[in-house]
């Protein structure tokens, strides 16, 4: 048999996305929760160990798997992160999503454990709209900042940085943004992100960012596409920033080649789906871990729909 993973729709996957904990310190207007049903914020007991993680790992690279994203919750509340980290096989990319605020005091440690970038939440650089937005308590701001700094010094880099575009909020932000992300000098990636309105109350704060990727693109000196996930990057006076669209239904999905695990050991084949878990928490050896994962990509379909599936009906 091949020893690939590919799902009935022909996406392969390359990728897992780990929540390690659903455990926060923020409470962000907006957030996913990475898929998890709203109040299901686990007990800390349910979290997977270090060593299930890195068995999923070693399994799913056998496979091909080459690129790891740790997120949560909030990952850094892992105090046993960097152990997570040093049991894990070689990869191509090991990256995590934090919101930064306790990123200062790690970056050293997390960079000597395998870690290779990471990406931070920052929706604003106006304290009191980053508070509003995430709910943080005043100062946080400075500590997510010295996060980012502490990231780049450590070589976690490039360090993204994801802003999720909120009409009415920080829509008149992107630029001081962009003069933000400038002095790092290619070390700090501006990543604008199109709101998923996951719930109705956030529709008015949807921004369709098709218009404004069309007019920063008329700035770009030079336009890069991320082919395995059709994402566009621009280079504008020598910033780089790349657009997320992930409710675009003609690209995302179709190009979609990651898996997650929920926190409390569970492969989750689309963040927007919950009826369709595979439980992993149990498996209590590889063969057990590996049918678990090839069951898991089975059951993977385009919660939007694929490319190829868009073009057959515009021919018929
Ligand atoms: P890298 O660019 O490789 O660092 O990964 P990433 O940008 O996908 O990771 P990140 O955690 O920063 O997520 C960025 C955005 O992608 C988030 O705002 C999510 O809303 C969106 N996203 C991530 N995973 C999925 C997914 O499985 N489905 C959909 N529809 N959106 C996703
Ligand atoms: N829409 C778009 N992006 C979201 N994120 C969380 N919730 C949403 C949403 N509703 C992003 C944040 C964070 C990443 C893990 O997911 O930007 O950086």
């Amino acid at each position: 048999s091949k020893k690939i993973l590919e799902d009935s729709y022909g996406r392969r996957v390359t990728g897992l996305r780990i929540s390690i904990t659903d455990r926060c310190n923020l409470s962000c207007m907006y957030c996913h929760n990475e898929g998890a049903d709203c109040c299901a914020r686990g007990p800390v007991g349910n979290e997977m160990k270090p060593e299930l993680i890195c068995g999923i790992v070693r399994e799913a690279a056998k496979f091909g798997v080459n690129k790891i994203k740790f997120s949560g919750g909030e990952p850094l509340f892992r105090k046993d992160f960097e152990e997570i980290l040093s049991c894990l096989p070689p990869l191509k990319e090991v990256s995590a999503t934090t919101n930064g605020i306790l990123l200062e005091k790690r970056a050293r440690t997390l960079k000597a454990a395998g870690l290779d970038r990471v990406n931070v939440s920052l929706d604003s650089l106006v304290p009191e709209k980053y508070e509003r937005i995430t709910g943080a308590s005043p100062g946080s701001l400075e500590k997510v900042i010295r996060g980012i700094d502490s990231a780049v010094e450590a070589g976690l880099t490039p360090v993204k940085l994801n802003m999720v575009l909120l009409k009415g909020i920080n829509d008149d932000e992107i630029d001081s943004m962009m003069e933000f992300v400038r002095p790092y000098k290619g070390m700090v990636i501006l990543q604008l992100i199109e709101l998923m309105d996951i719930d109705p109350r956030l529709s008015k704060y949807m921004i369709n960012s098709k218009a404004l990727e069309k007019s920063l693109a008329e700035r770009a000196s030079e336009v890069k596409v991320r082919h395995l996930h059709h994402r566009r990057k621009y280079i504008i006076d020598g910033v780089e920033v790349e657009f997320v669209r992930p409710m675009d239904n003609s690209e995302f999905c179709a190009y979609c080649s990651r898996l997650r695990v929920t926190a409390d050991g569970k492969f989750k084949p689309c963040l927007l789906v919950n009826d369709n878990l595979v439980d992993v928490m149990g498996a209590k050896n590889s063969e057990e871990i590996e049918k678990l994962l090839k069951l898991a990509v089975s059951r993977r379909k385009p919660y939007c729909m694929p490319v190829s599936t868009l073009e057959q009906e515009e021919k018929a």
